[in-house]
């Protein structure tokens, strides 16, 4: 296996990227292998486990995980296969346990994954006894436990890489982004929570087309979702969408810088971008919203920063969010090369009052999901883009990525760039292509991380605009 050959699929001087990247089996045997198991991955939420016993079923790429809560308030994230003969240990979506009992042979599992019972071992059922003559190493056949876990103000993360990068490293300065998704209107930290469940459904298309268009595409919005905005309820806000926003830079489609950073992440906006926030139609929804956001200017003001950071953006690689508002998250997990199931969790300020949570859970339908007026137009895409690209002729020929090619501004925040224009977000696909190649050919951490830093990207813009500024200087 040639050793670069994620990277050479993944042409940046020339903003060409081959179509081998989303429908070639062996690179997505080789994004199971090298990316996913070493990336860190949104689990699920706090708010979904709030007591001792409660747990979550979600997935870490190819791997069936359960997100636990142990009787002393801990958090875990457990491979759900057991030792035994890797039956699921929980087929369930959610719930409350005090064990996990395999169905297969009854082995039992505690919430932090210790194995406790073994039918046959000393303590078996009777005609069992002995079958294992006490000998059997408890401890040492527990359920996997992921090594890294990191709780971002509810939003649970996980890494199966012991070596990884810590969490807080590898988000950055994007961590801004997660904060104005994870924090309360009011802008009390972390203050949000789960609600109505997850929204779960399959598209016949590959994962990174679901995060490259969170990431940065602006471009597809007065196109593809030209019907919904139309009848004035589409991502745009313009015309006379029934909640009325106030004016934002132009809304969804148009107006805001992209901002990308050199581990992946990508936003379509960035932190000088004034959130604007709803004006409704109901007065009730007005007075919870005017009180939420005069705090948090305050808290803002205080800071001395405006409240940038609403996306939609894509956490490297697989999540993607809306952090203004309203707030939702977005996971793409990969099955094949040509199908993911995607997931949607909905947030809400925990102390918000039923008719606001009411009014979210309405507004969330009309939008997201398979029957959502909006997300249905971004798959009808993905779904055609698909069917049209994977044939062995369509294959040959690369797809284009060459919009604000070169016209990267340098960020103030670290390992970033600004594309110089609102539509450009295939910088921002850029950046997060390369990140993808460098982990697909499996670089290792300190390799990742060293490039990361010292970016000859970013490098060669700081010389251009010194030389820049030399010869203004001169003339
Ligand atoms: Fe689980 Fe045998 S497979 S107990
Ligand atoms: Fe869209």
């Amino acid at each position: 296996m040639d050793p670069h050959r994620a990277r050479s699929l993944v042409d940046l001087e020339t903003g060409q990227i081959s179509r081998e990247v989303f429908f070639n089996q062996e690179i997505f045997d080789l994004e199971m292998k090298n990316l996913f198991p070493r990336s860190w991955l949104f689990v699920g939420h706090a708010t979904q486990i709030p007591n001792p016993g409660d747990y979550f079923s979600s997935w870490m790429g190819s791997d069936p995980v359960l997100l636990t809560r142990d009787v002393d308030g801990g958090v875990y994230v457990l491979l759900n296969s057991c030792r035994h003969r890797g039956m699921k240990v929980c087929r369930y979506d959610e719930g409350n346990t005090m064990q996990f009992t395999c169905p297969y042979h009854a082995w039992s599992y505690s919430m932090d994954g210790s194995l406790v019972n073994v039918p046959g071992d000393l303590f078996g059922v009777p005609h069992m006894k002995a079958a294992y003559s006490g000998k059997l190493e408890k401890q040492d056949w527990g359920l996997v436990r992921c090594p890294k876990v990191y709780n971002y103000k509810g939003l649970v993360f996980a890494n199966w890489d012991e070596n990884a990068e810590d969490f807080l490293d590898y988000v950055g300065d994007f961590h801004w982004w997660l904060d104005n998704l994870a924090d309360a209107f009011d802008g009390t930290p972390g203050d949000t929570e789960v609600f109505h469940g997850v929204l779960k459904w399959r598209i016949k298309s590959n994962w990174k087309f679901v995060s490259e268009n969170f990431l940065g595409d602006t471009y597809h919005g007065a196109s593809t979702h030209a019907s919904v905005e139309a009848i004035g309820i589409g991502p745009g806000g313009r015309g006379k969408r029934r909640h009325g926003e106030r004016q934002d830079q132009g809304g969804h489609s148009t107006g805001r810088m992209k901002t990308s950073f050199r581990n992946g992440h990508g936003a379509s906006d960035n932190l000088a971008y004034e959130i604007a926030y709803p004006e409704f139609v109901e007065p009730e929804m007005n007075e919870y919203f005017d009180q939420a956001w005069a705090t948090r200017k305050e808290r803002l003001d205080a800071e001395g920063r405006r409240l940038g950071g609403r996306g939609p953006a894509t956490m490297f690689p697989n999540m993607s969010f809306a952090a203004g508002f309203p707030r939702s998250i977005l996971v793409a997990h990969p099955i094949s090369p040509t199908e993911t199931e995607v997931w949607r969790w909905f947030l809400t300020d925990k102390k918000a009052p039923e008719h606001v949570r009411e009014w979210l859970r309405q507004y969330y339908m009309r939008y997201g999901g398979p029957a959502g007026m909006t997300e249905q137009d971004d798959m009808e895409n993905w779904d055609y883009a698909t069917q049209a690209s994977k044939g062995v002729v369509a294959q040959r020929y690369p797809y284009n990525y060459q919009q604000g090619l070169g016209t990267e501004q340098l960020s103030e925040l670290d390992r970033a760039v600004h594309s110089n224009h609102a539509i450009s977000g295939e910088v921002n696909a850029r950046a997060f292509y390369r990140r993808w190649s460098e982990f697909v050919d499996n670089l290792g951490w300190d390799e990742l991380i060293e490039i990361a830093k010292s970016d000859d990207r970013i490098e060669s813009i700081i010389r251009r605009q010194a030389e820049e500024a030399a010869a203004e200087v001169a003339a």
